[in-house]
């Protein structure tokens, strides 16, 4: 039986990189159909929304969602806001679909030591966020600006449910890796905070086999520079997980090549999610072959791995990632001297032959 994937390019150099995931899907050789759709400020100069019923609807069908980027200077100041690609599409299709549960892993890529910011070795880290995506100040109501724009108001609410779901998750994320989770939040302060390590603790209670701590959202963004390599599994909120994901991206020192999955529930025996590369749209550098392609390929190796429970293809798509940088193989945003400065289409196309051939 095929999958079916919904290939949402988006903005800027969104549609270039994700051509170049769907390329190496395809060199996988697994049975996977492809069906595209727009989105983002393409979506909204095509037909006035930055998410059509019609792309809502393709992803409701499919079996997982390759993502691209949206947003750029031309949408910032769209009235209402819910016209911008970030709250119209973004935030909408991770509501609409149920992406509660987002995952981000920050690993070094062995190649590209040298890139981090952190001095030696100590930029050498290999973990995950696993960040709460559907609740919390995002989405939580009122929401509301009032007395002739003197005064806002975000609510930050968290229901029990949502934090025991996204809870199991960090224990299935941690038993698949170092069984260790950290979960952050703001518990000295506030009453979201405090439900949250509340259920988290009685989770602990529950699974022994992963170990889990509790640590305040202001020490761990120090920790995270002082001493990165302490962490295994990160659990955060929605807001404490948008913050502590760039951070620890930073450290790995290639931001440019951090894939991410916000996954739902299980659907007729696979996870449904959406896989997109954590950088932006780079409106700035769009249509010149100068994007790197492989955090839409590294996100394109996750699909493969929590979707289609296609360990397999997922490490042969990582390991030819990493082949890739260790034969010098660059595109411009990780140049150095003595490698081969390549191509957006270049890269991908480096990435599909070590592929077809391993
Ligand atoms: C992210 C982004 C989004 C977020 C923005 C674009 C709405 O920063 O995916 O981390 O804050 O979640
Ligand atoms: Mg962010």
């Amino acid at each position: 039986m095929s999958h079916k994937i919904a290939v949402l390019g988006g903005d800027g150099i969104g549609p270039e990189v994700t051509a170049e995931a769907v390329k190496v899907l395809k060199a996988t050789g697994a049975p996977l159909e492809f069906e595209y759709a727009p989105v983002g400020g393409a979506a909204y100069d095509e037909s006035g929304h930055p998410l059509p019923p019609a792309t809502l609807d393709l992803c409701k069908r499919a079996d997982a969602v390759l993502f691209g980027a949206v947003g750029g200077p031309r949408y910032d100041n769209l009235q209402p806001a819910e016209l911008r690609p970030e709250i119209g599409a973004l935030l909408a299709l991770r509501s609409e679909l149920n992406l509660y549960a987002n995952v981000r892993p920050a690993k070094t890529l062995r190649a590209l030591l040298q890139a981090s910011p952190l001095k030696g070795t100590k930029g050498a880290i290999d973990l995950v966020v696993v960040r709460e995506l559907t609740g919390g100040i995002y989405f939580g109501k009122p929401r509301e600006r009032r007395d002739n724009g003197t005064t806002a108001v975000d609510t930050c609410i968290y229901h029990r449910f949502e934090i025991e779901r996204i809870g199991a998750r960090a224990f299935e994320v941690a038993r698949a890796r170092g069984h260790e989770i950290v979960s952050v939040d703001k518990a000295n302060v506030l009453e979201t905070s405090r439900l949250w390590r509340e259920v988290i603790t009685e989770m602990a209670a529950a699974n022994p086999d992963v170990k889990v701590s509790h640590m305040l959202i202001d020490n761990c963004a120090m920790q995270l520079v002082r001493e990165p390599q302490q962490f295994d599994v990160i659990l955060t909120e929605n807001m404490f997980g948008d913050v502590l994901s760039d951070e620890a991206s930073m450290v790995t020192g290639s931001l440019g090549l951090l894939p991410s999955a916000s996954l739902s529930d299980a659907r007729e025996g696979h996870v449904f999610g959406l896989f997109e590369p954590v950088h932006g749209s780079a409106p700035d550098i769009a249509g010149q072959g100068r994007a790197n392609p492989l955090a839409a390929i590294l996100s394109a190796a996750m699909m493969m791995r929590y979707s289609f429970d296609d360990a397999a293809s997922a490490d042969r798509i990582e390991r030819s990632v990493e082949e890739a940088l260790e034969a010098g193989i660059r595109t411009a945003d990780i140049f150095e001297k003595n490698c081969r400065l390549v191509s957006t289409t270049e890269m991908g196309d480096a990435i599909a032959q070590r592929l077809g051939s391993g």
